[in-house]
């Protein structure tokens, strides 16, 4: 029986759990989600004035000033999660690194969100970036929230923006305001619901919000006065055209990640982004189920529970240290609790347990489902790792590994070190930095590096060198695309036939795998071997 004292506990717990929002940012490099969480964190208080998120400058370094960029950042993860108060909310925001910095990483940090914010610059539409990054967001079926950014500049055509991001992602939008004008015409946004237009106001840099008026649609004189005649009769026609082309706005839609709610404004003048963060916290939903062995585990069940899905390791040799990054999925956690770590089999107390808050970490001693926290890591924990209370023996669903992009042959300089060699680059594929690949009918001999960003392969030389003391060279391949066969009972590898670019090599677990130079080719394969599944993931 739960005493009273108990039930009081139970409900406080959950009422934490229920507020928070936990999500990720995507969005191609230079379209704003740097300056858009800045104005978040401005709203929530987190900081005084916009201009203090680190990790934007560092990021957009060439690849030789990568150490230089790990020096100053000291951990380098200081941007990536940031968690603020708004309204009532606890808002727990992931960063998706872009630039030099884009890697596996920032596609699993997707797996660690419940719902995601997608930025467009008004100017550019959909972007490389931004439809790798939403490609993880359909798979996850999360709800997606768009903010259309720059409206201060010359903008693409509204209708065109959105038929892109329909046709281009595969999604129905349904914009919940309307922008006026762009760039020096910019006059502000017709929010639909409230049927009124909310005029444009620049803001000075570091406060909150500047002086915004608004015009109920109805008092038709009082808005040519404002707008003009020509942006108020655009205005008038297109809202006309919107009520009757638009989807209509359905939350449950939203929720299973079939319709996009878009928003327009100006994250540089703070224009339309309190008007975003609020609805998007109405629309946004609590901490989310997961899924493992056991079936579904409810956020709001009172022992906690947590998985890996980020390993920073240190690059810094005289501490060879690394955090592991978790995403609570039940409960709460105390920093004092003991826990189980399923996959080494261990029952232990987390290590140093942080959080990171802008630009600096702090120790907590007790986070709740929906947070993610950093742990120290002595080399025991491995992404997709589940963490649960001791009496309880469960998985988590697994990560998948993703498909990487640049590919290269790896030699090591010194052959008498091939021990070291090996050591070290598995230990650096097992923290999920690179993947490692072979030839298919060879042995170790050969092996071929894959990575989702470039940085990678400075990473793992730099790495290689001055942790294992073992030189390497690194010759780039061709590939640019991997597909990963899912049906390889069914398919007999050996007698494949695919296009004279294609090669095949198998993963360190033994899995078969095709990698191309374009894409033309992956579609030729599966023409010419009828019955073959490729995936750009894996989940084995
Ligand atoms: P990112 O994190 O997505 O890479 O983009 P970030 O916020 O860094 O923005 C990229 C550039 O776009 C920055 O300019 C930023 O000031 C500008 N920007 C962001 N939002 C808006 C907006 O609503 N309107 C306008 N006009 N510009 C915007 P920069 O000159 O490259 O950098 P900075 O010197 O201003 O920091």
């Amino acid at each position: 029986m739960i005493t009273k004292s108990e039930e009081i506990k139970v409900s406080d717990y959950t009422q934490e759990i229920k507020r928070r929002r936990t999500f990720a940012i995507i969005s191609h490099p230079d379209a704003g989600k740097t300056t858009l969480t800045e104005k978040f964190l401005l709203y929530g208080g987190a900081i005084n004035l916009a201009g203090s998120v680190k990790g934007k400058a560092t990021a957009r370094h060439a690849v030789s000033d990568w150490m230089e960029i790990e020096k100053e950042r000291g951990i380098s993860v200081t941007s990536s999660v940031l968690q603020f108060e708004y309204d009532g909310y606890c808002i727990n925001i992931l960063d998706t690194p872009g630039h030099q910095d884009f890697s596996e990483d920032t596609y699993r940090t997707l797996m660690a969100a419940d719902s995601a914010v997608m930025v467009i610059d008004a100017s550019k539409g959909v972007e490389a970036q931004t439809r790798k990054l939403f490609k993880v967001c359909v798979m996850r079926k999360i709800p997606i929230f768009t903010f259309i950014n720059k409206l201060d500049r010359d903008a693409n055509d509204t209708f065109d923006l959105l038929d892109e991001i329909e046709k281009e992602l595969g999604i129905a939008t349904c914009p919940v305001n309307w922008p006026i004008g762009s760039g020096k015409s910019f006059k502000g946004v017709y929010d639909r619901n409230k049927k009124c237009v909310v005029t444009f106001s620049d803001t000075e840099k570091g406060t909150k919000e500047g002086h915004s008026e608004e015009i109920p649609v109805e008092n038709e004189a009082h808005l040519r006065e404002m707008l003009g005649d020509e942006a108020a009769d655009k205005l008038l026609e297109e809202v006309e055209l919107l009520d009757g082309a638009s989807a209509e706005f359905d939350l449950e839609e939203v929720r299973k990640g079939e319709l996009t709610p878009v928003f327009f404004g100006s994250a540089l003048t703070n224009f339309g982004v309190e008007i975003f963060l609020k609805h998007f916290l109405e629309m946004a939903t609590t901490p989310l189920p997961r899924k493992a062995d056991i079936g579904p585990v409810d956020p709001m069940e009172k022992e906690f529970s947590a998985f890996v899905f980020k390993i920073q390791a240190n690059m810094n040799k005289a501490h060879r240290d690394r955090i592991a990054f978790m995403r609570i999925c039940s409960g709460k956690f105390d920093a004092s609790m003991e826990v189980r770590h399923v996959q080494g089999g261990k029952v232990m107390r987390l290590s140093q347990p942080q959080q990171i808050m802008a630009d600096e970490r702090k120790i907590l001693s007790e986070a709740y489902a929906g947070d993610i926290i950093g742990v120290f890591d002595p080399g025991i924990f491995s992404i997709g790792d589940t963490i649960c209370m001791p009496k309880e023996k469960f998985c988590y669903e697994g990560i998948p590994t993703f498909a990487p992009e640049h590919f290269a042959r790896v030699r090591q300089v010194d052959t008498m070190k091939r021990k070291q060699f090996v050591k070290g680059i598995e230990q650096i594929a097992q923290e999920g930095a690179i993947q490692i690949f072979q030839e298919f009918n060879t042995g170790l001999e050969e092996i071929i590096v894959g990575v989702v960003g470039v940085l990678q392969f400075d990473v793992l030389k730099y790495r290689l060198e001055n942790e294992y003391n073992v030189e390497i060279r690194l010759e780039n391949l061709p590939y640019e695309h991997i597909r990963w066969i899912e049906n390889k009972e069914e398919v007999n590898i050996e007698k494949l036939v695919g296009t004279s670019d294609m090669k095949k090599v198998k993963d360190m677990k033994g899995n078969p795998l095709l990698l191309f130079v374009n894409s033309w080719s992956v579609g030729m394969t599966l023409d010419r071997n009828k019955g073959l599944v490729l995936s750009e993931f894996s989940r084995n």
